[in-house]
């Protein structure tokens, strides 16, 4: 079966072609990153999102059937992304990809985007076996969840205020540093000392799974104020910053490996992709005998192979929507249907 997929939840146009035979192999993707759009006001304007999503939509898919060397009559269903995210944004591209079904006379299917973010390592040569751990590090969501299969999942604990990915960007702005903040802060914590600021690990003392980002936050832009010859120390308040945010991260997964006794643990969304988080938990687990899970670096973001891949599943298992569109902005994981 092959599976046209398309993200539009936020500012990255994917647009992506996922085969299942045999092994089953990513055709070809394509992304439009909005990003230097959006750099000017700080952060995502939603209208332009949008409309920028309606302009690329079109030469996206041209482009991806042209390498995927894919005719219309080739493709057997197509996924898009029907939330969470932003309503305008999943509007154009749900309506867009439900026409373009209708025109080929093809099953669409509706994807959850964390879901997409979920399986993306399933995409990779050595993928994880069922049950394993997650933890979902983006810009809008923290969650560690329990996974059983696919569409089995558990919430284990989450964050109780800011994203993890959205601290990352809101201290990028307090320091000035570019958006998206992730990469920003990662690549100038490589000079800075990241013992150089005590920041708070929060709801480390607590027990539970939760998290909570504002209050490190808080501290950062209070360390920022207090620093006397800031801006000089921009490196080492980013060192600190990411040492304590990569911190509570491992180890609120390794309390939830211990608690539900699984070995495996996968990382997806955007904040997978920071090295530090990555180095720092192969350590960690080391002594466990515990093994993690990524997906491919341009697979941690936002991307069309994750809704391609996620979608082929769904449509396997029968699943397909009429011909209304609707997309849910607020959509929690635990409301998808078992399918495996
Ligand atoms: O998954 P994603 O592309 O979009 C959402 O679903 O939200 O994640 C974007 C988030 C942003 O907050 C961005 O700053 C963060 O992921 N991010 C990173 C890194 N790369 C992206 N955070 C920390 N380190 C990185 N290397
Ligand atoms: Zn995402």
């Amino acid at each position: 079966m092959r599976v046209l997929g398309m993200e539009t939840s936020c500012d990255e146009t994917g647009v992506a072609i996922y085969d299942d035979a045999g092994q089953g192999q990513l055709l070809a993707h394509c992304l439009y990153s909005q990003i230097d759009m959006h750099a000017d006001y700080g952060g995502v304007v939603p209208e332009l999102a949008s409309r920028d999503h309606i302009r690329k939509m079109v030469p996206l898919v041209r482009d991806v059937m042209a390498a995927a060397g894919c005719q219309p009559g080739d493709i057997d269903g197509i996924a898009y992304t029907a939330g969470p995210g932003l309503a305008g944004a999943l509007l154009t591209g749900a309506l867009m990809a439900r026409s373009l079904a209708y025109a080929w006379g093809v099953p669409a299917v509706p994807v959850h985007h964390m879901e997409g973010h979920l399986l993306a390592p399933l995409l990779e040569a050595n993928p994880p076996a069922f049950p394993f751990v997650a933890l979902l590090v983006s810009g809008g969501h923290t969650q560690l969840m329990r996974v059983d299969g696919i569409g089995r999942y558990a919430l284990l604990g989450e964050s109780i205020d800011d994203a993890a990915g959205e601290a990352f960007d809101k201290v990028a702005k307090m320091l000035g540093l570019s958006y998206p903040g992730g990469p920003a802060v990662a690549r100038m914590a490589l000079t800075g000392r990241d013992d150089a600021f005590k920041f708070p690990r929060p709801m480390l003392d607590r027990p539970g799974l939760d998290f909570s980002f504002s209050g490190l936050k808080t501290a950062v832009l209070t360390a920022r104020q207090q620093t006397a010859d800031y801006p000089n120390k921009t490196a080492d308040i980013c060192a600190s910053f990411e040492a304590a945010a990569v911190d509570t991260l491992i180890r609120k997964c390794i309390r939830a490996m211990q608690e539900t006794g699984l070995k495996r643990i996968v990382l997806a969304g955007g904040v997978s992709a920071n090295k530090r988080l990555r180095s720092e938990l192969a350590e960690a687990l080391k002594p466990m005998q515990a093994q993690a899970f990524y997906p491919a670096p341009e697979f941690c973001t936002d991307n069309g192979a994750m809704i391609a891949f996620a979608g082929c599943q769904r449509l396997r298992a029968g699943e397909s929507v009429g011909l209304g569109v609707s997309v849910r902005a607020r959509w929690p994981m635990t409301e998808l249907s078992a399918i495996a």
